[in-house]
């Protein structure tokens, strides 16, 4: 029989067969040996507290220096090398933070280092990991080709493959924000941790346990990046097809070794958000707190949103904003999306008169009620309308669903055809159905 170690994509740090066990006093020891060596976040009371009904603190993960928590795993990794390992240096694959992490501490310790991506990765993901003294290399169609690359280089060249989300020592850097959250917030009720592959999750959880374990520890995941709940409900690490997400940081398809086993009854439930409601809480994180969040980060903000924590009115929460890396182009389209999500912006398509003072016409009675127009396309062929008509494609952007209706209204009587989309929560069915965080029915929620 073949000896699995011989697989280059074998890493004894991360064997099925072995999985480690990651204890509480190794996330302390790893606090303290990084005093100094990475941010400590704030963790202050968020503006969105009263809306949301509870106590509501935000563990700003987003302010170390390259915008996510992956710094804390990375850094403890790196400063646990023996002198030979950190003459051979470190490798992993990654196009996402973990990578720049990676490259911005290795950089910093004076390792060597090289992270492999895809060939096809974005070139701001690329930009964002590059530093001097460590190395960006593409290779291979997609991640899976990209990581067996790197990790057949590590055994090559003797360097050590850091896994972003299953390295012991990664999971226990990751941790230390359990801690600090304690020390911060001593009467916290309830914490959420955004889940990957899950070694946030695990190392915070391991922390919160040990030190408060009548603090409920939750895990966040989206309905596209949902692998560590499938995993859970079959209790075995199953592969989970992921086509895109607008938390990227969160998809996972397979979860770690380690973190699966640490988390594994210590986490009191998961939750899975869907992906509408992260962009409406990127936009609300915008909005109401002035900073920006990458998908990954704001999924604790969604699910609360969302309404899936009804236990938690009153209650003292703290969500882990673990990242603040989002493009501009993700960026933007959240900001839509969430506007839309929330009857901000609206499509319809009308016909109008095609004689002068048709458009002017349409374009009155938009300004009477304060709609603002933000684009309007004309569509004369084709069309069934009248001859002397054309239809306009219109967006609009309101103040939410009851200016929305109000639109709805004066079309209706100034227009005989017209044909508003993608109007799914119509004010008059639903009484929530206005603008701010609100509550809808609850998606996939799993007891542990
Ligand atoms: C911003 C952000 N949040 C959360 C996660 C998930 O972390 P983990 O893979 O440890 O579960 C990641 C992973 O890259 C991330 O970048």
């Amino acid at each position: 029989m073949a000896n699995p170690k011989d697989d280059p994509e074998y890493d004894e740090w991360c064997d099925p067969d072995n999985p480690r066990k990651v204890k509480y006093e190794d996330i302390l020891a790893a606090s303290r040996r990084m005093v100094g060596q990475v941010i400590r976040t704030q963790c202050p009371r968020a503006h969105m507290s009263e809306k949301l009904g509870l106590d509501l603190y935000m563990k700003q993960e987003f302010l170390q220096v390259t915008g996510n928590f992956k710094e804390r795993g990375v850094r403890n990794t790196l400063m646990l090398l023996s002198d030979e390992q950190k003459k051979y240096g470190v490798i992993s694959a990654s196009s996402g933070n973990h990578g720049a992490a990676m490259t911005y501490n290795a950089a910093k310790l004076n390792i060597p280092c090289l992270i492999v991506m895809p060939e096809q990765a974005a070139i701001a993901k690329i930009v964002n990991a590059e530093r001097p003294g460590a190395k960006v290399l593409l290779h291979g169609k997609n991640m899976a080709e990209a990581k067996r690359f790197a990790m057949t280089t590590a055994k090559e060249k003797k360097m050590m493959y850091v896994n972003g989300y299953d390295h012991p020592n990664v999971i226990e850097g990751q941790g230390t924000i359990g801690i600090e959250i304690l020390e911060q917030l001593p009467t916290v009720d309830a914490v959420l941790v955004p889940c990957g592959g899950g070694s946030l999750l695990a190392g915070v959880a391991i922390a919160i346990k040990h030190l408060k374990p009548d603090t409920e520890v939750y895990g966040i995941e989206t309905d596209k990046t949902c692998s560590m709940v499938e995993s859970l409900k079959k209790n075995e690490r199953i592969f989970l097809p992921i086509d895109s997400s607008i938390a990227d940081g969160l998809a996972v398809n397979r979860v770690g070794v380690n973190t699966f086993f640490n988390l594994k009854g210590l986490v009191d439930k998961m939750v899975v958000v869907k992906e509408d409601w992260v962009a409406r809480a990127i936009m609300h994180v915008v909005e109401e707190e002035k900073f920006v969040i990458e998908g990954a980060g704001a999924v604790g903000v969604a699910a609360l949103m969302a309404g899936l924590f009804p236990n938690l009115k009153g209650k003292k929460v703290v969500v882990v904003i673990s990242g603040g890396n989002i493009d501009t182009t993700t960026f933007g389209r959240a900001l839509e999306r969430g506007m839309a999500a929330e009857g901000r912006l609206v499509k319809f398509k009308v016909s109008i008169s095609d004689r002068p003072g048709g458009l002017a016409e349409l374009c009155g009675m938009l300004a009477g009620i304060g709609v603002t127009l933000r684009d309007c396309v004309p569509e004369r062929v084709c069309v069934k309308e009248a001859i002397f008509n054309v239809q306009f494609k219109v967006i609009c952007e309101t103040r939410g669903w009851d200016h929305t209706k109000e639109l709805v209204d004066v079309i209706k009587k100034h227009y005989k055809d017209y044909l508003f989309q993608d109007i799914n929560e119509h004010p008059e069915k639903s009484s929530t159905a206005k603008r701010g965080p609100c509550l809808a029915p609850n998606p996939v929620c799993m007891q542990k």
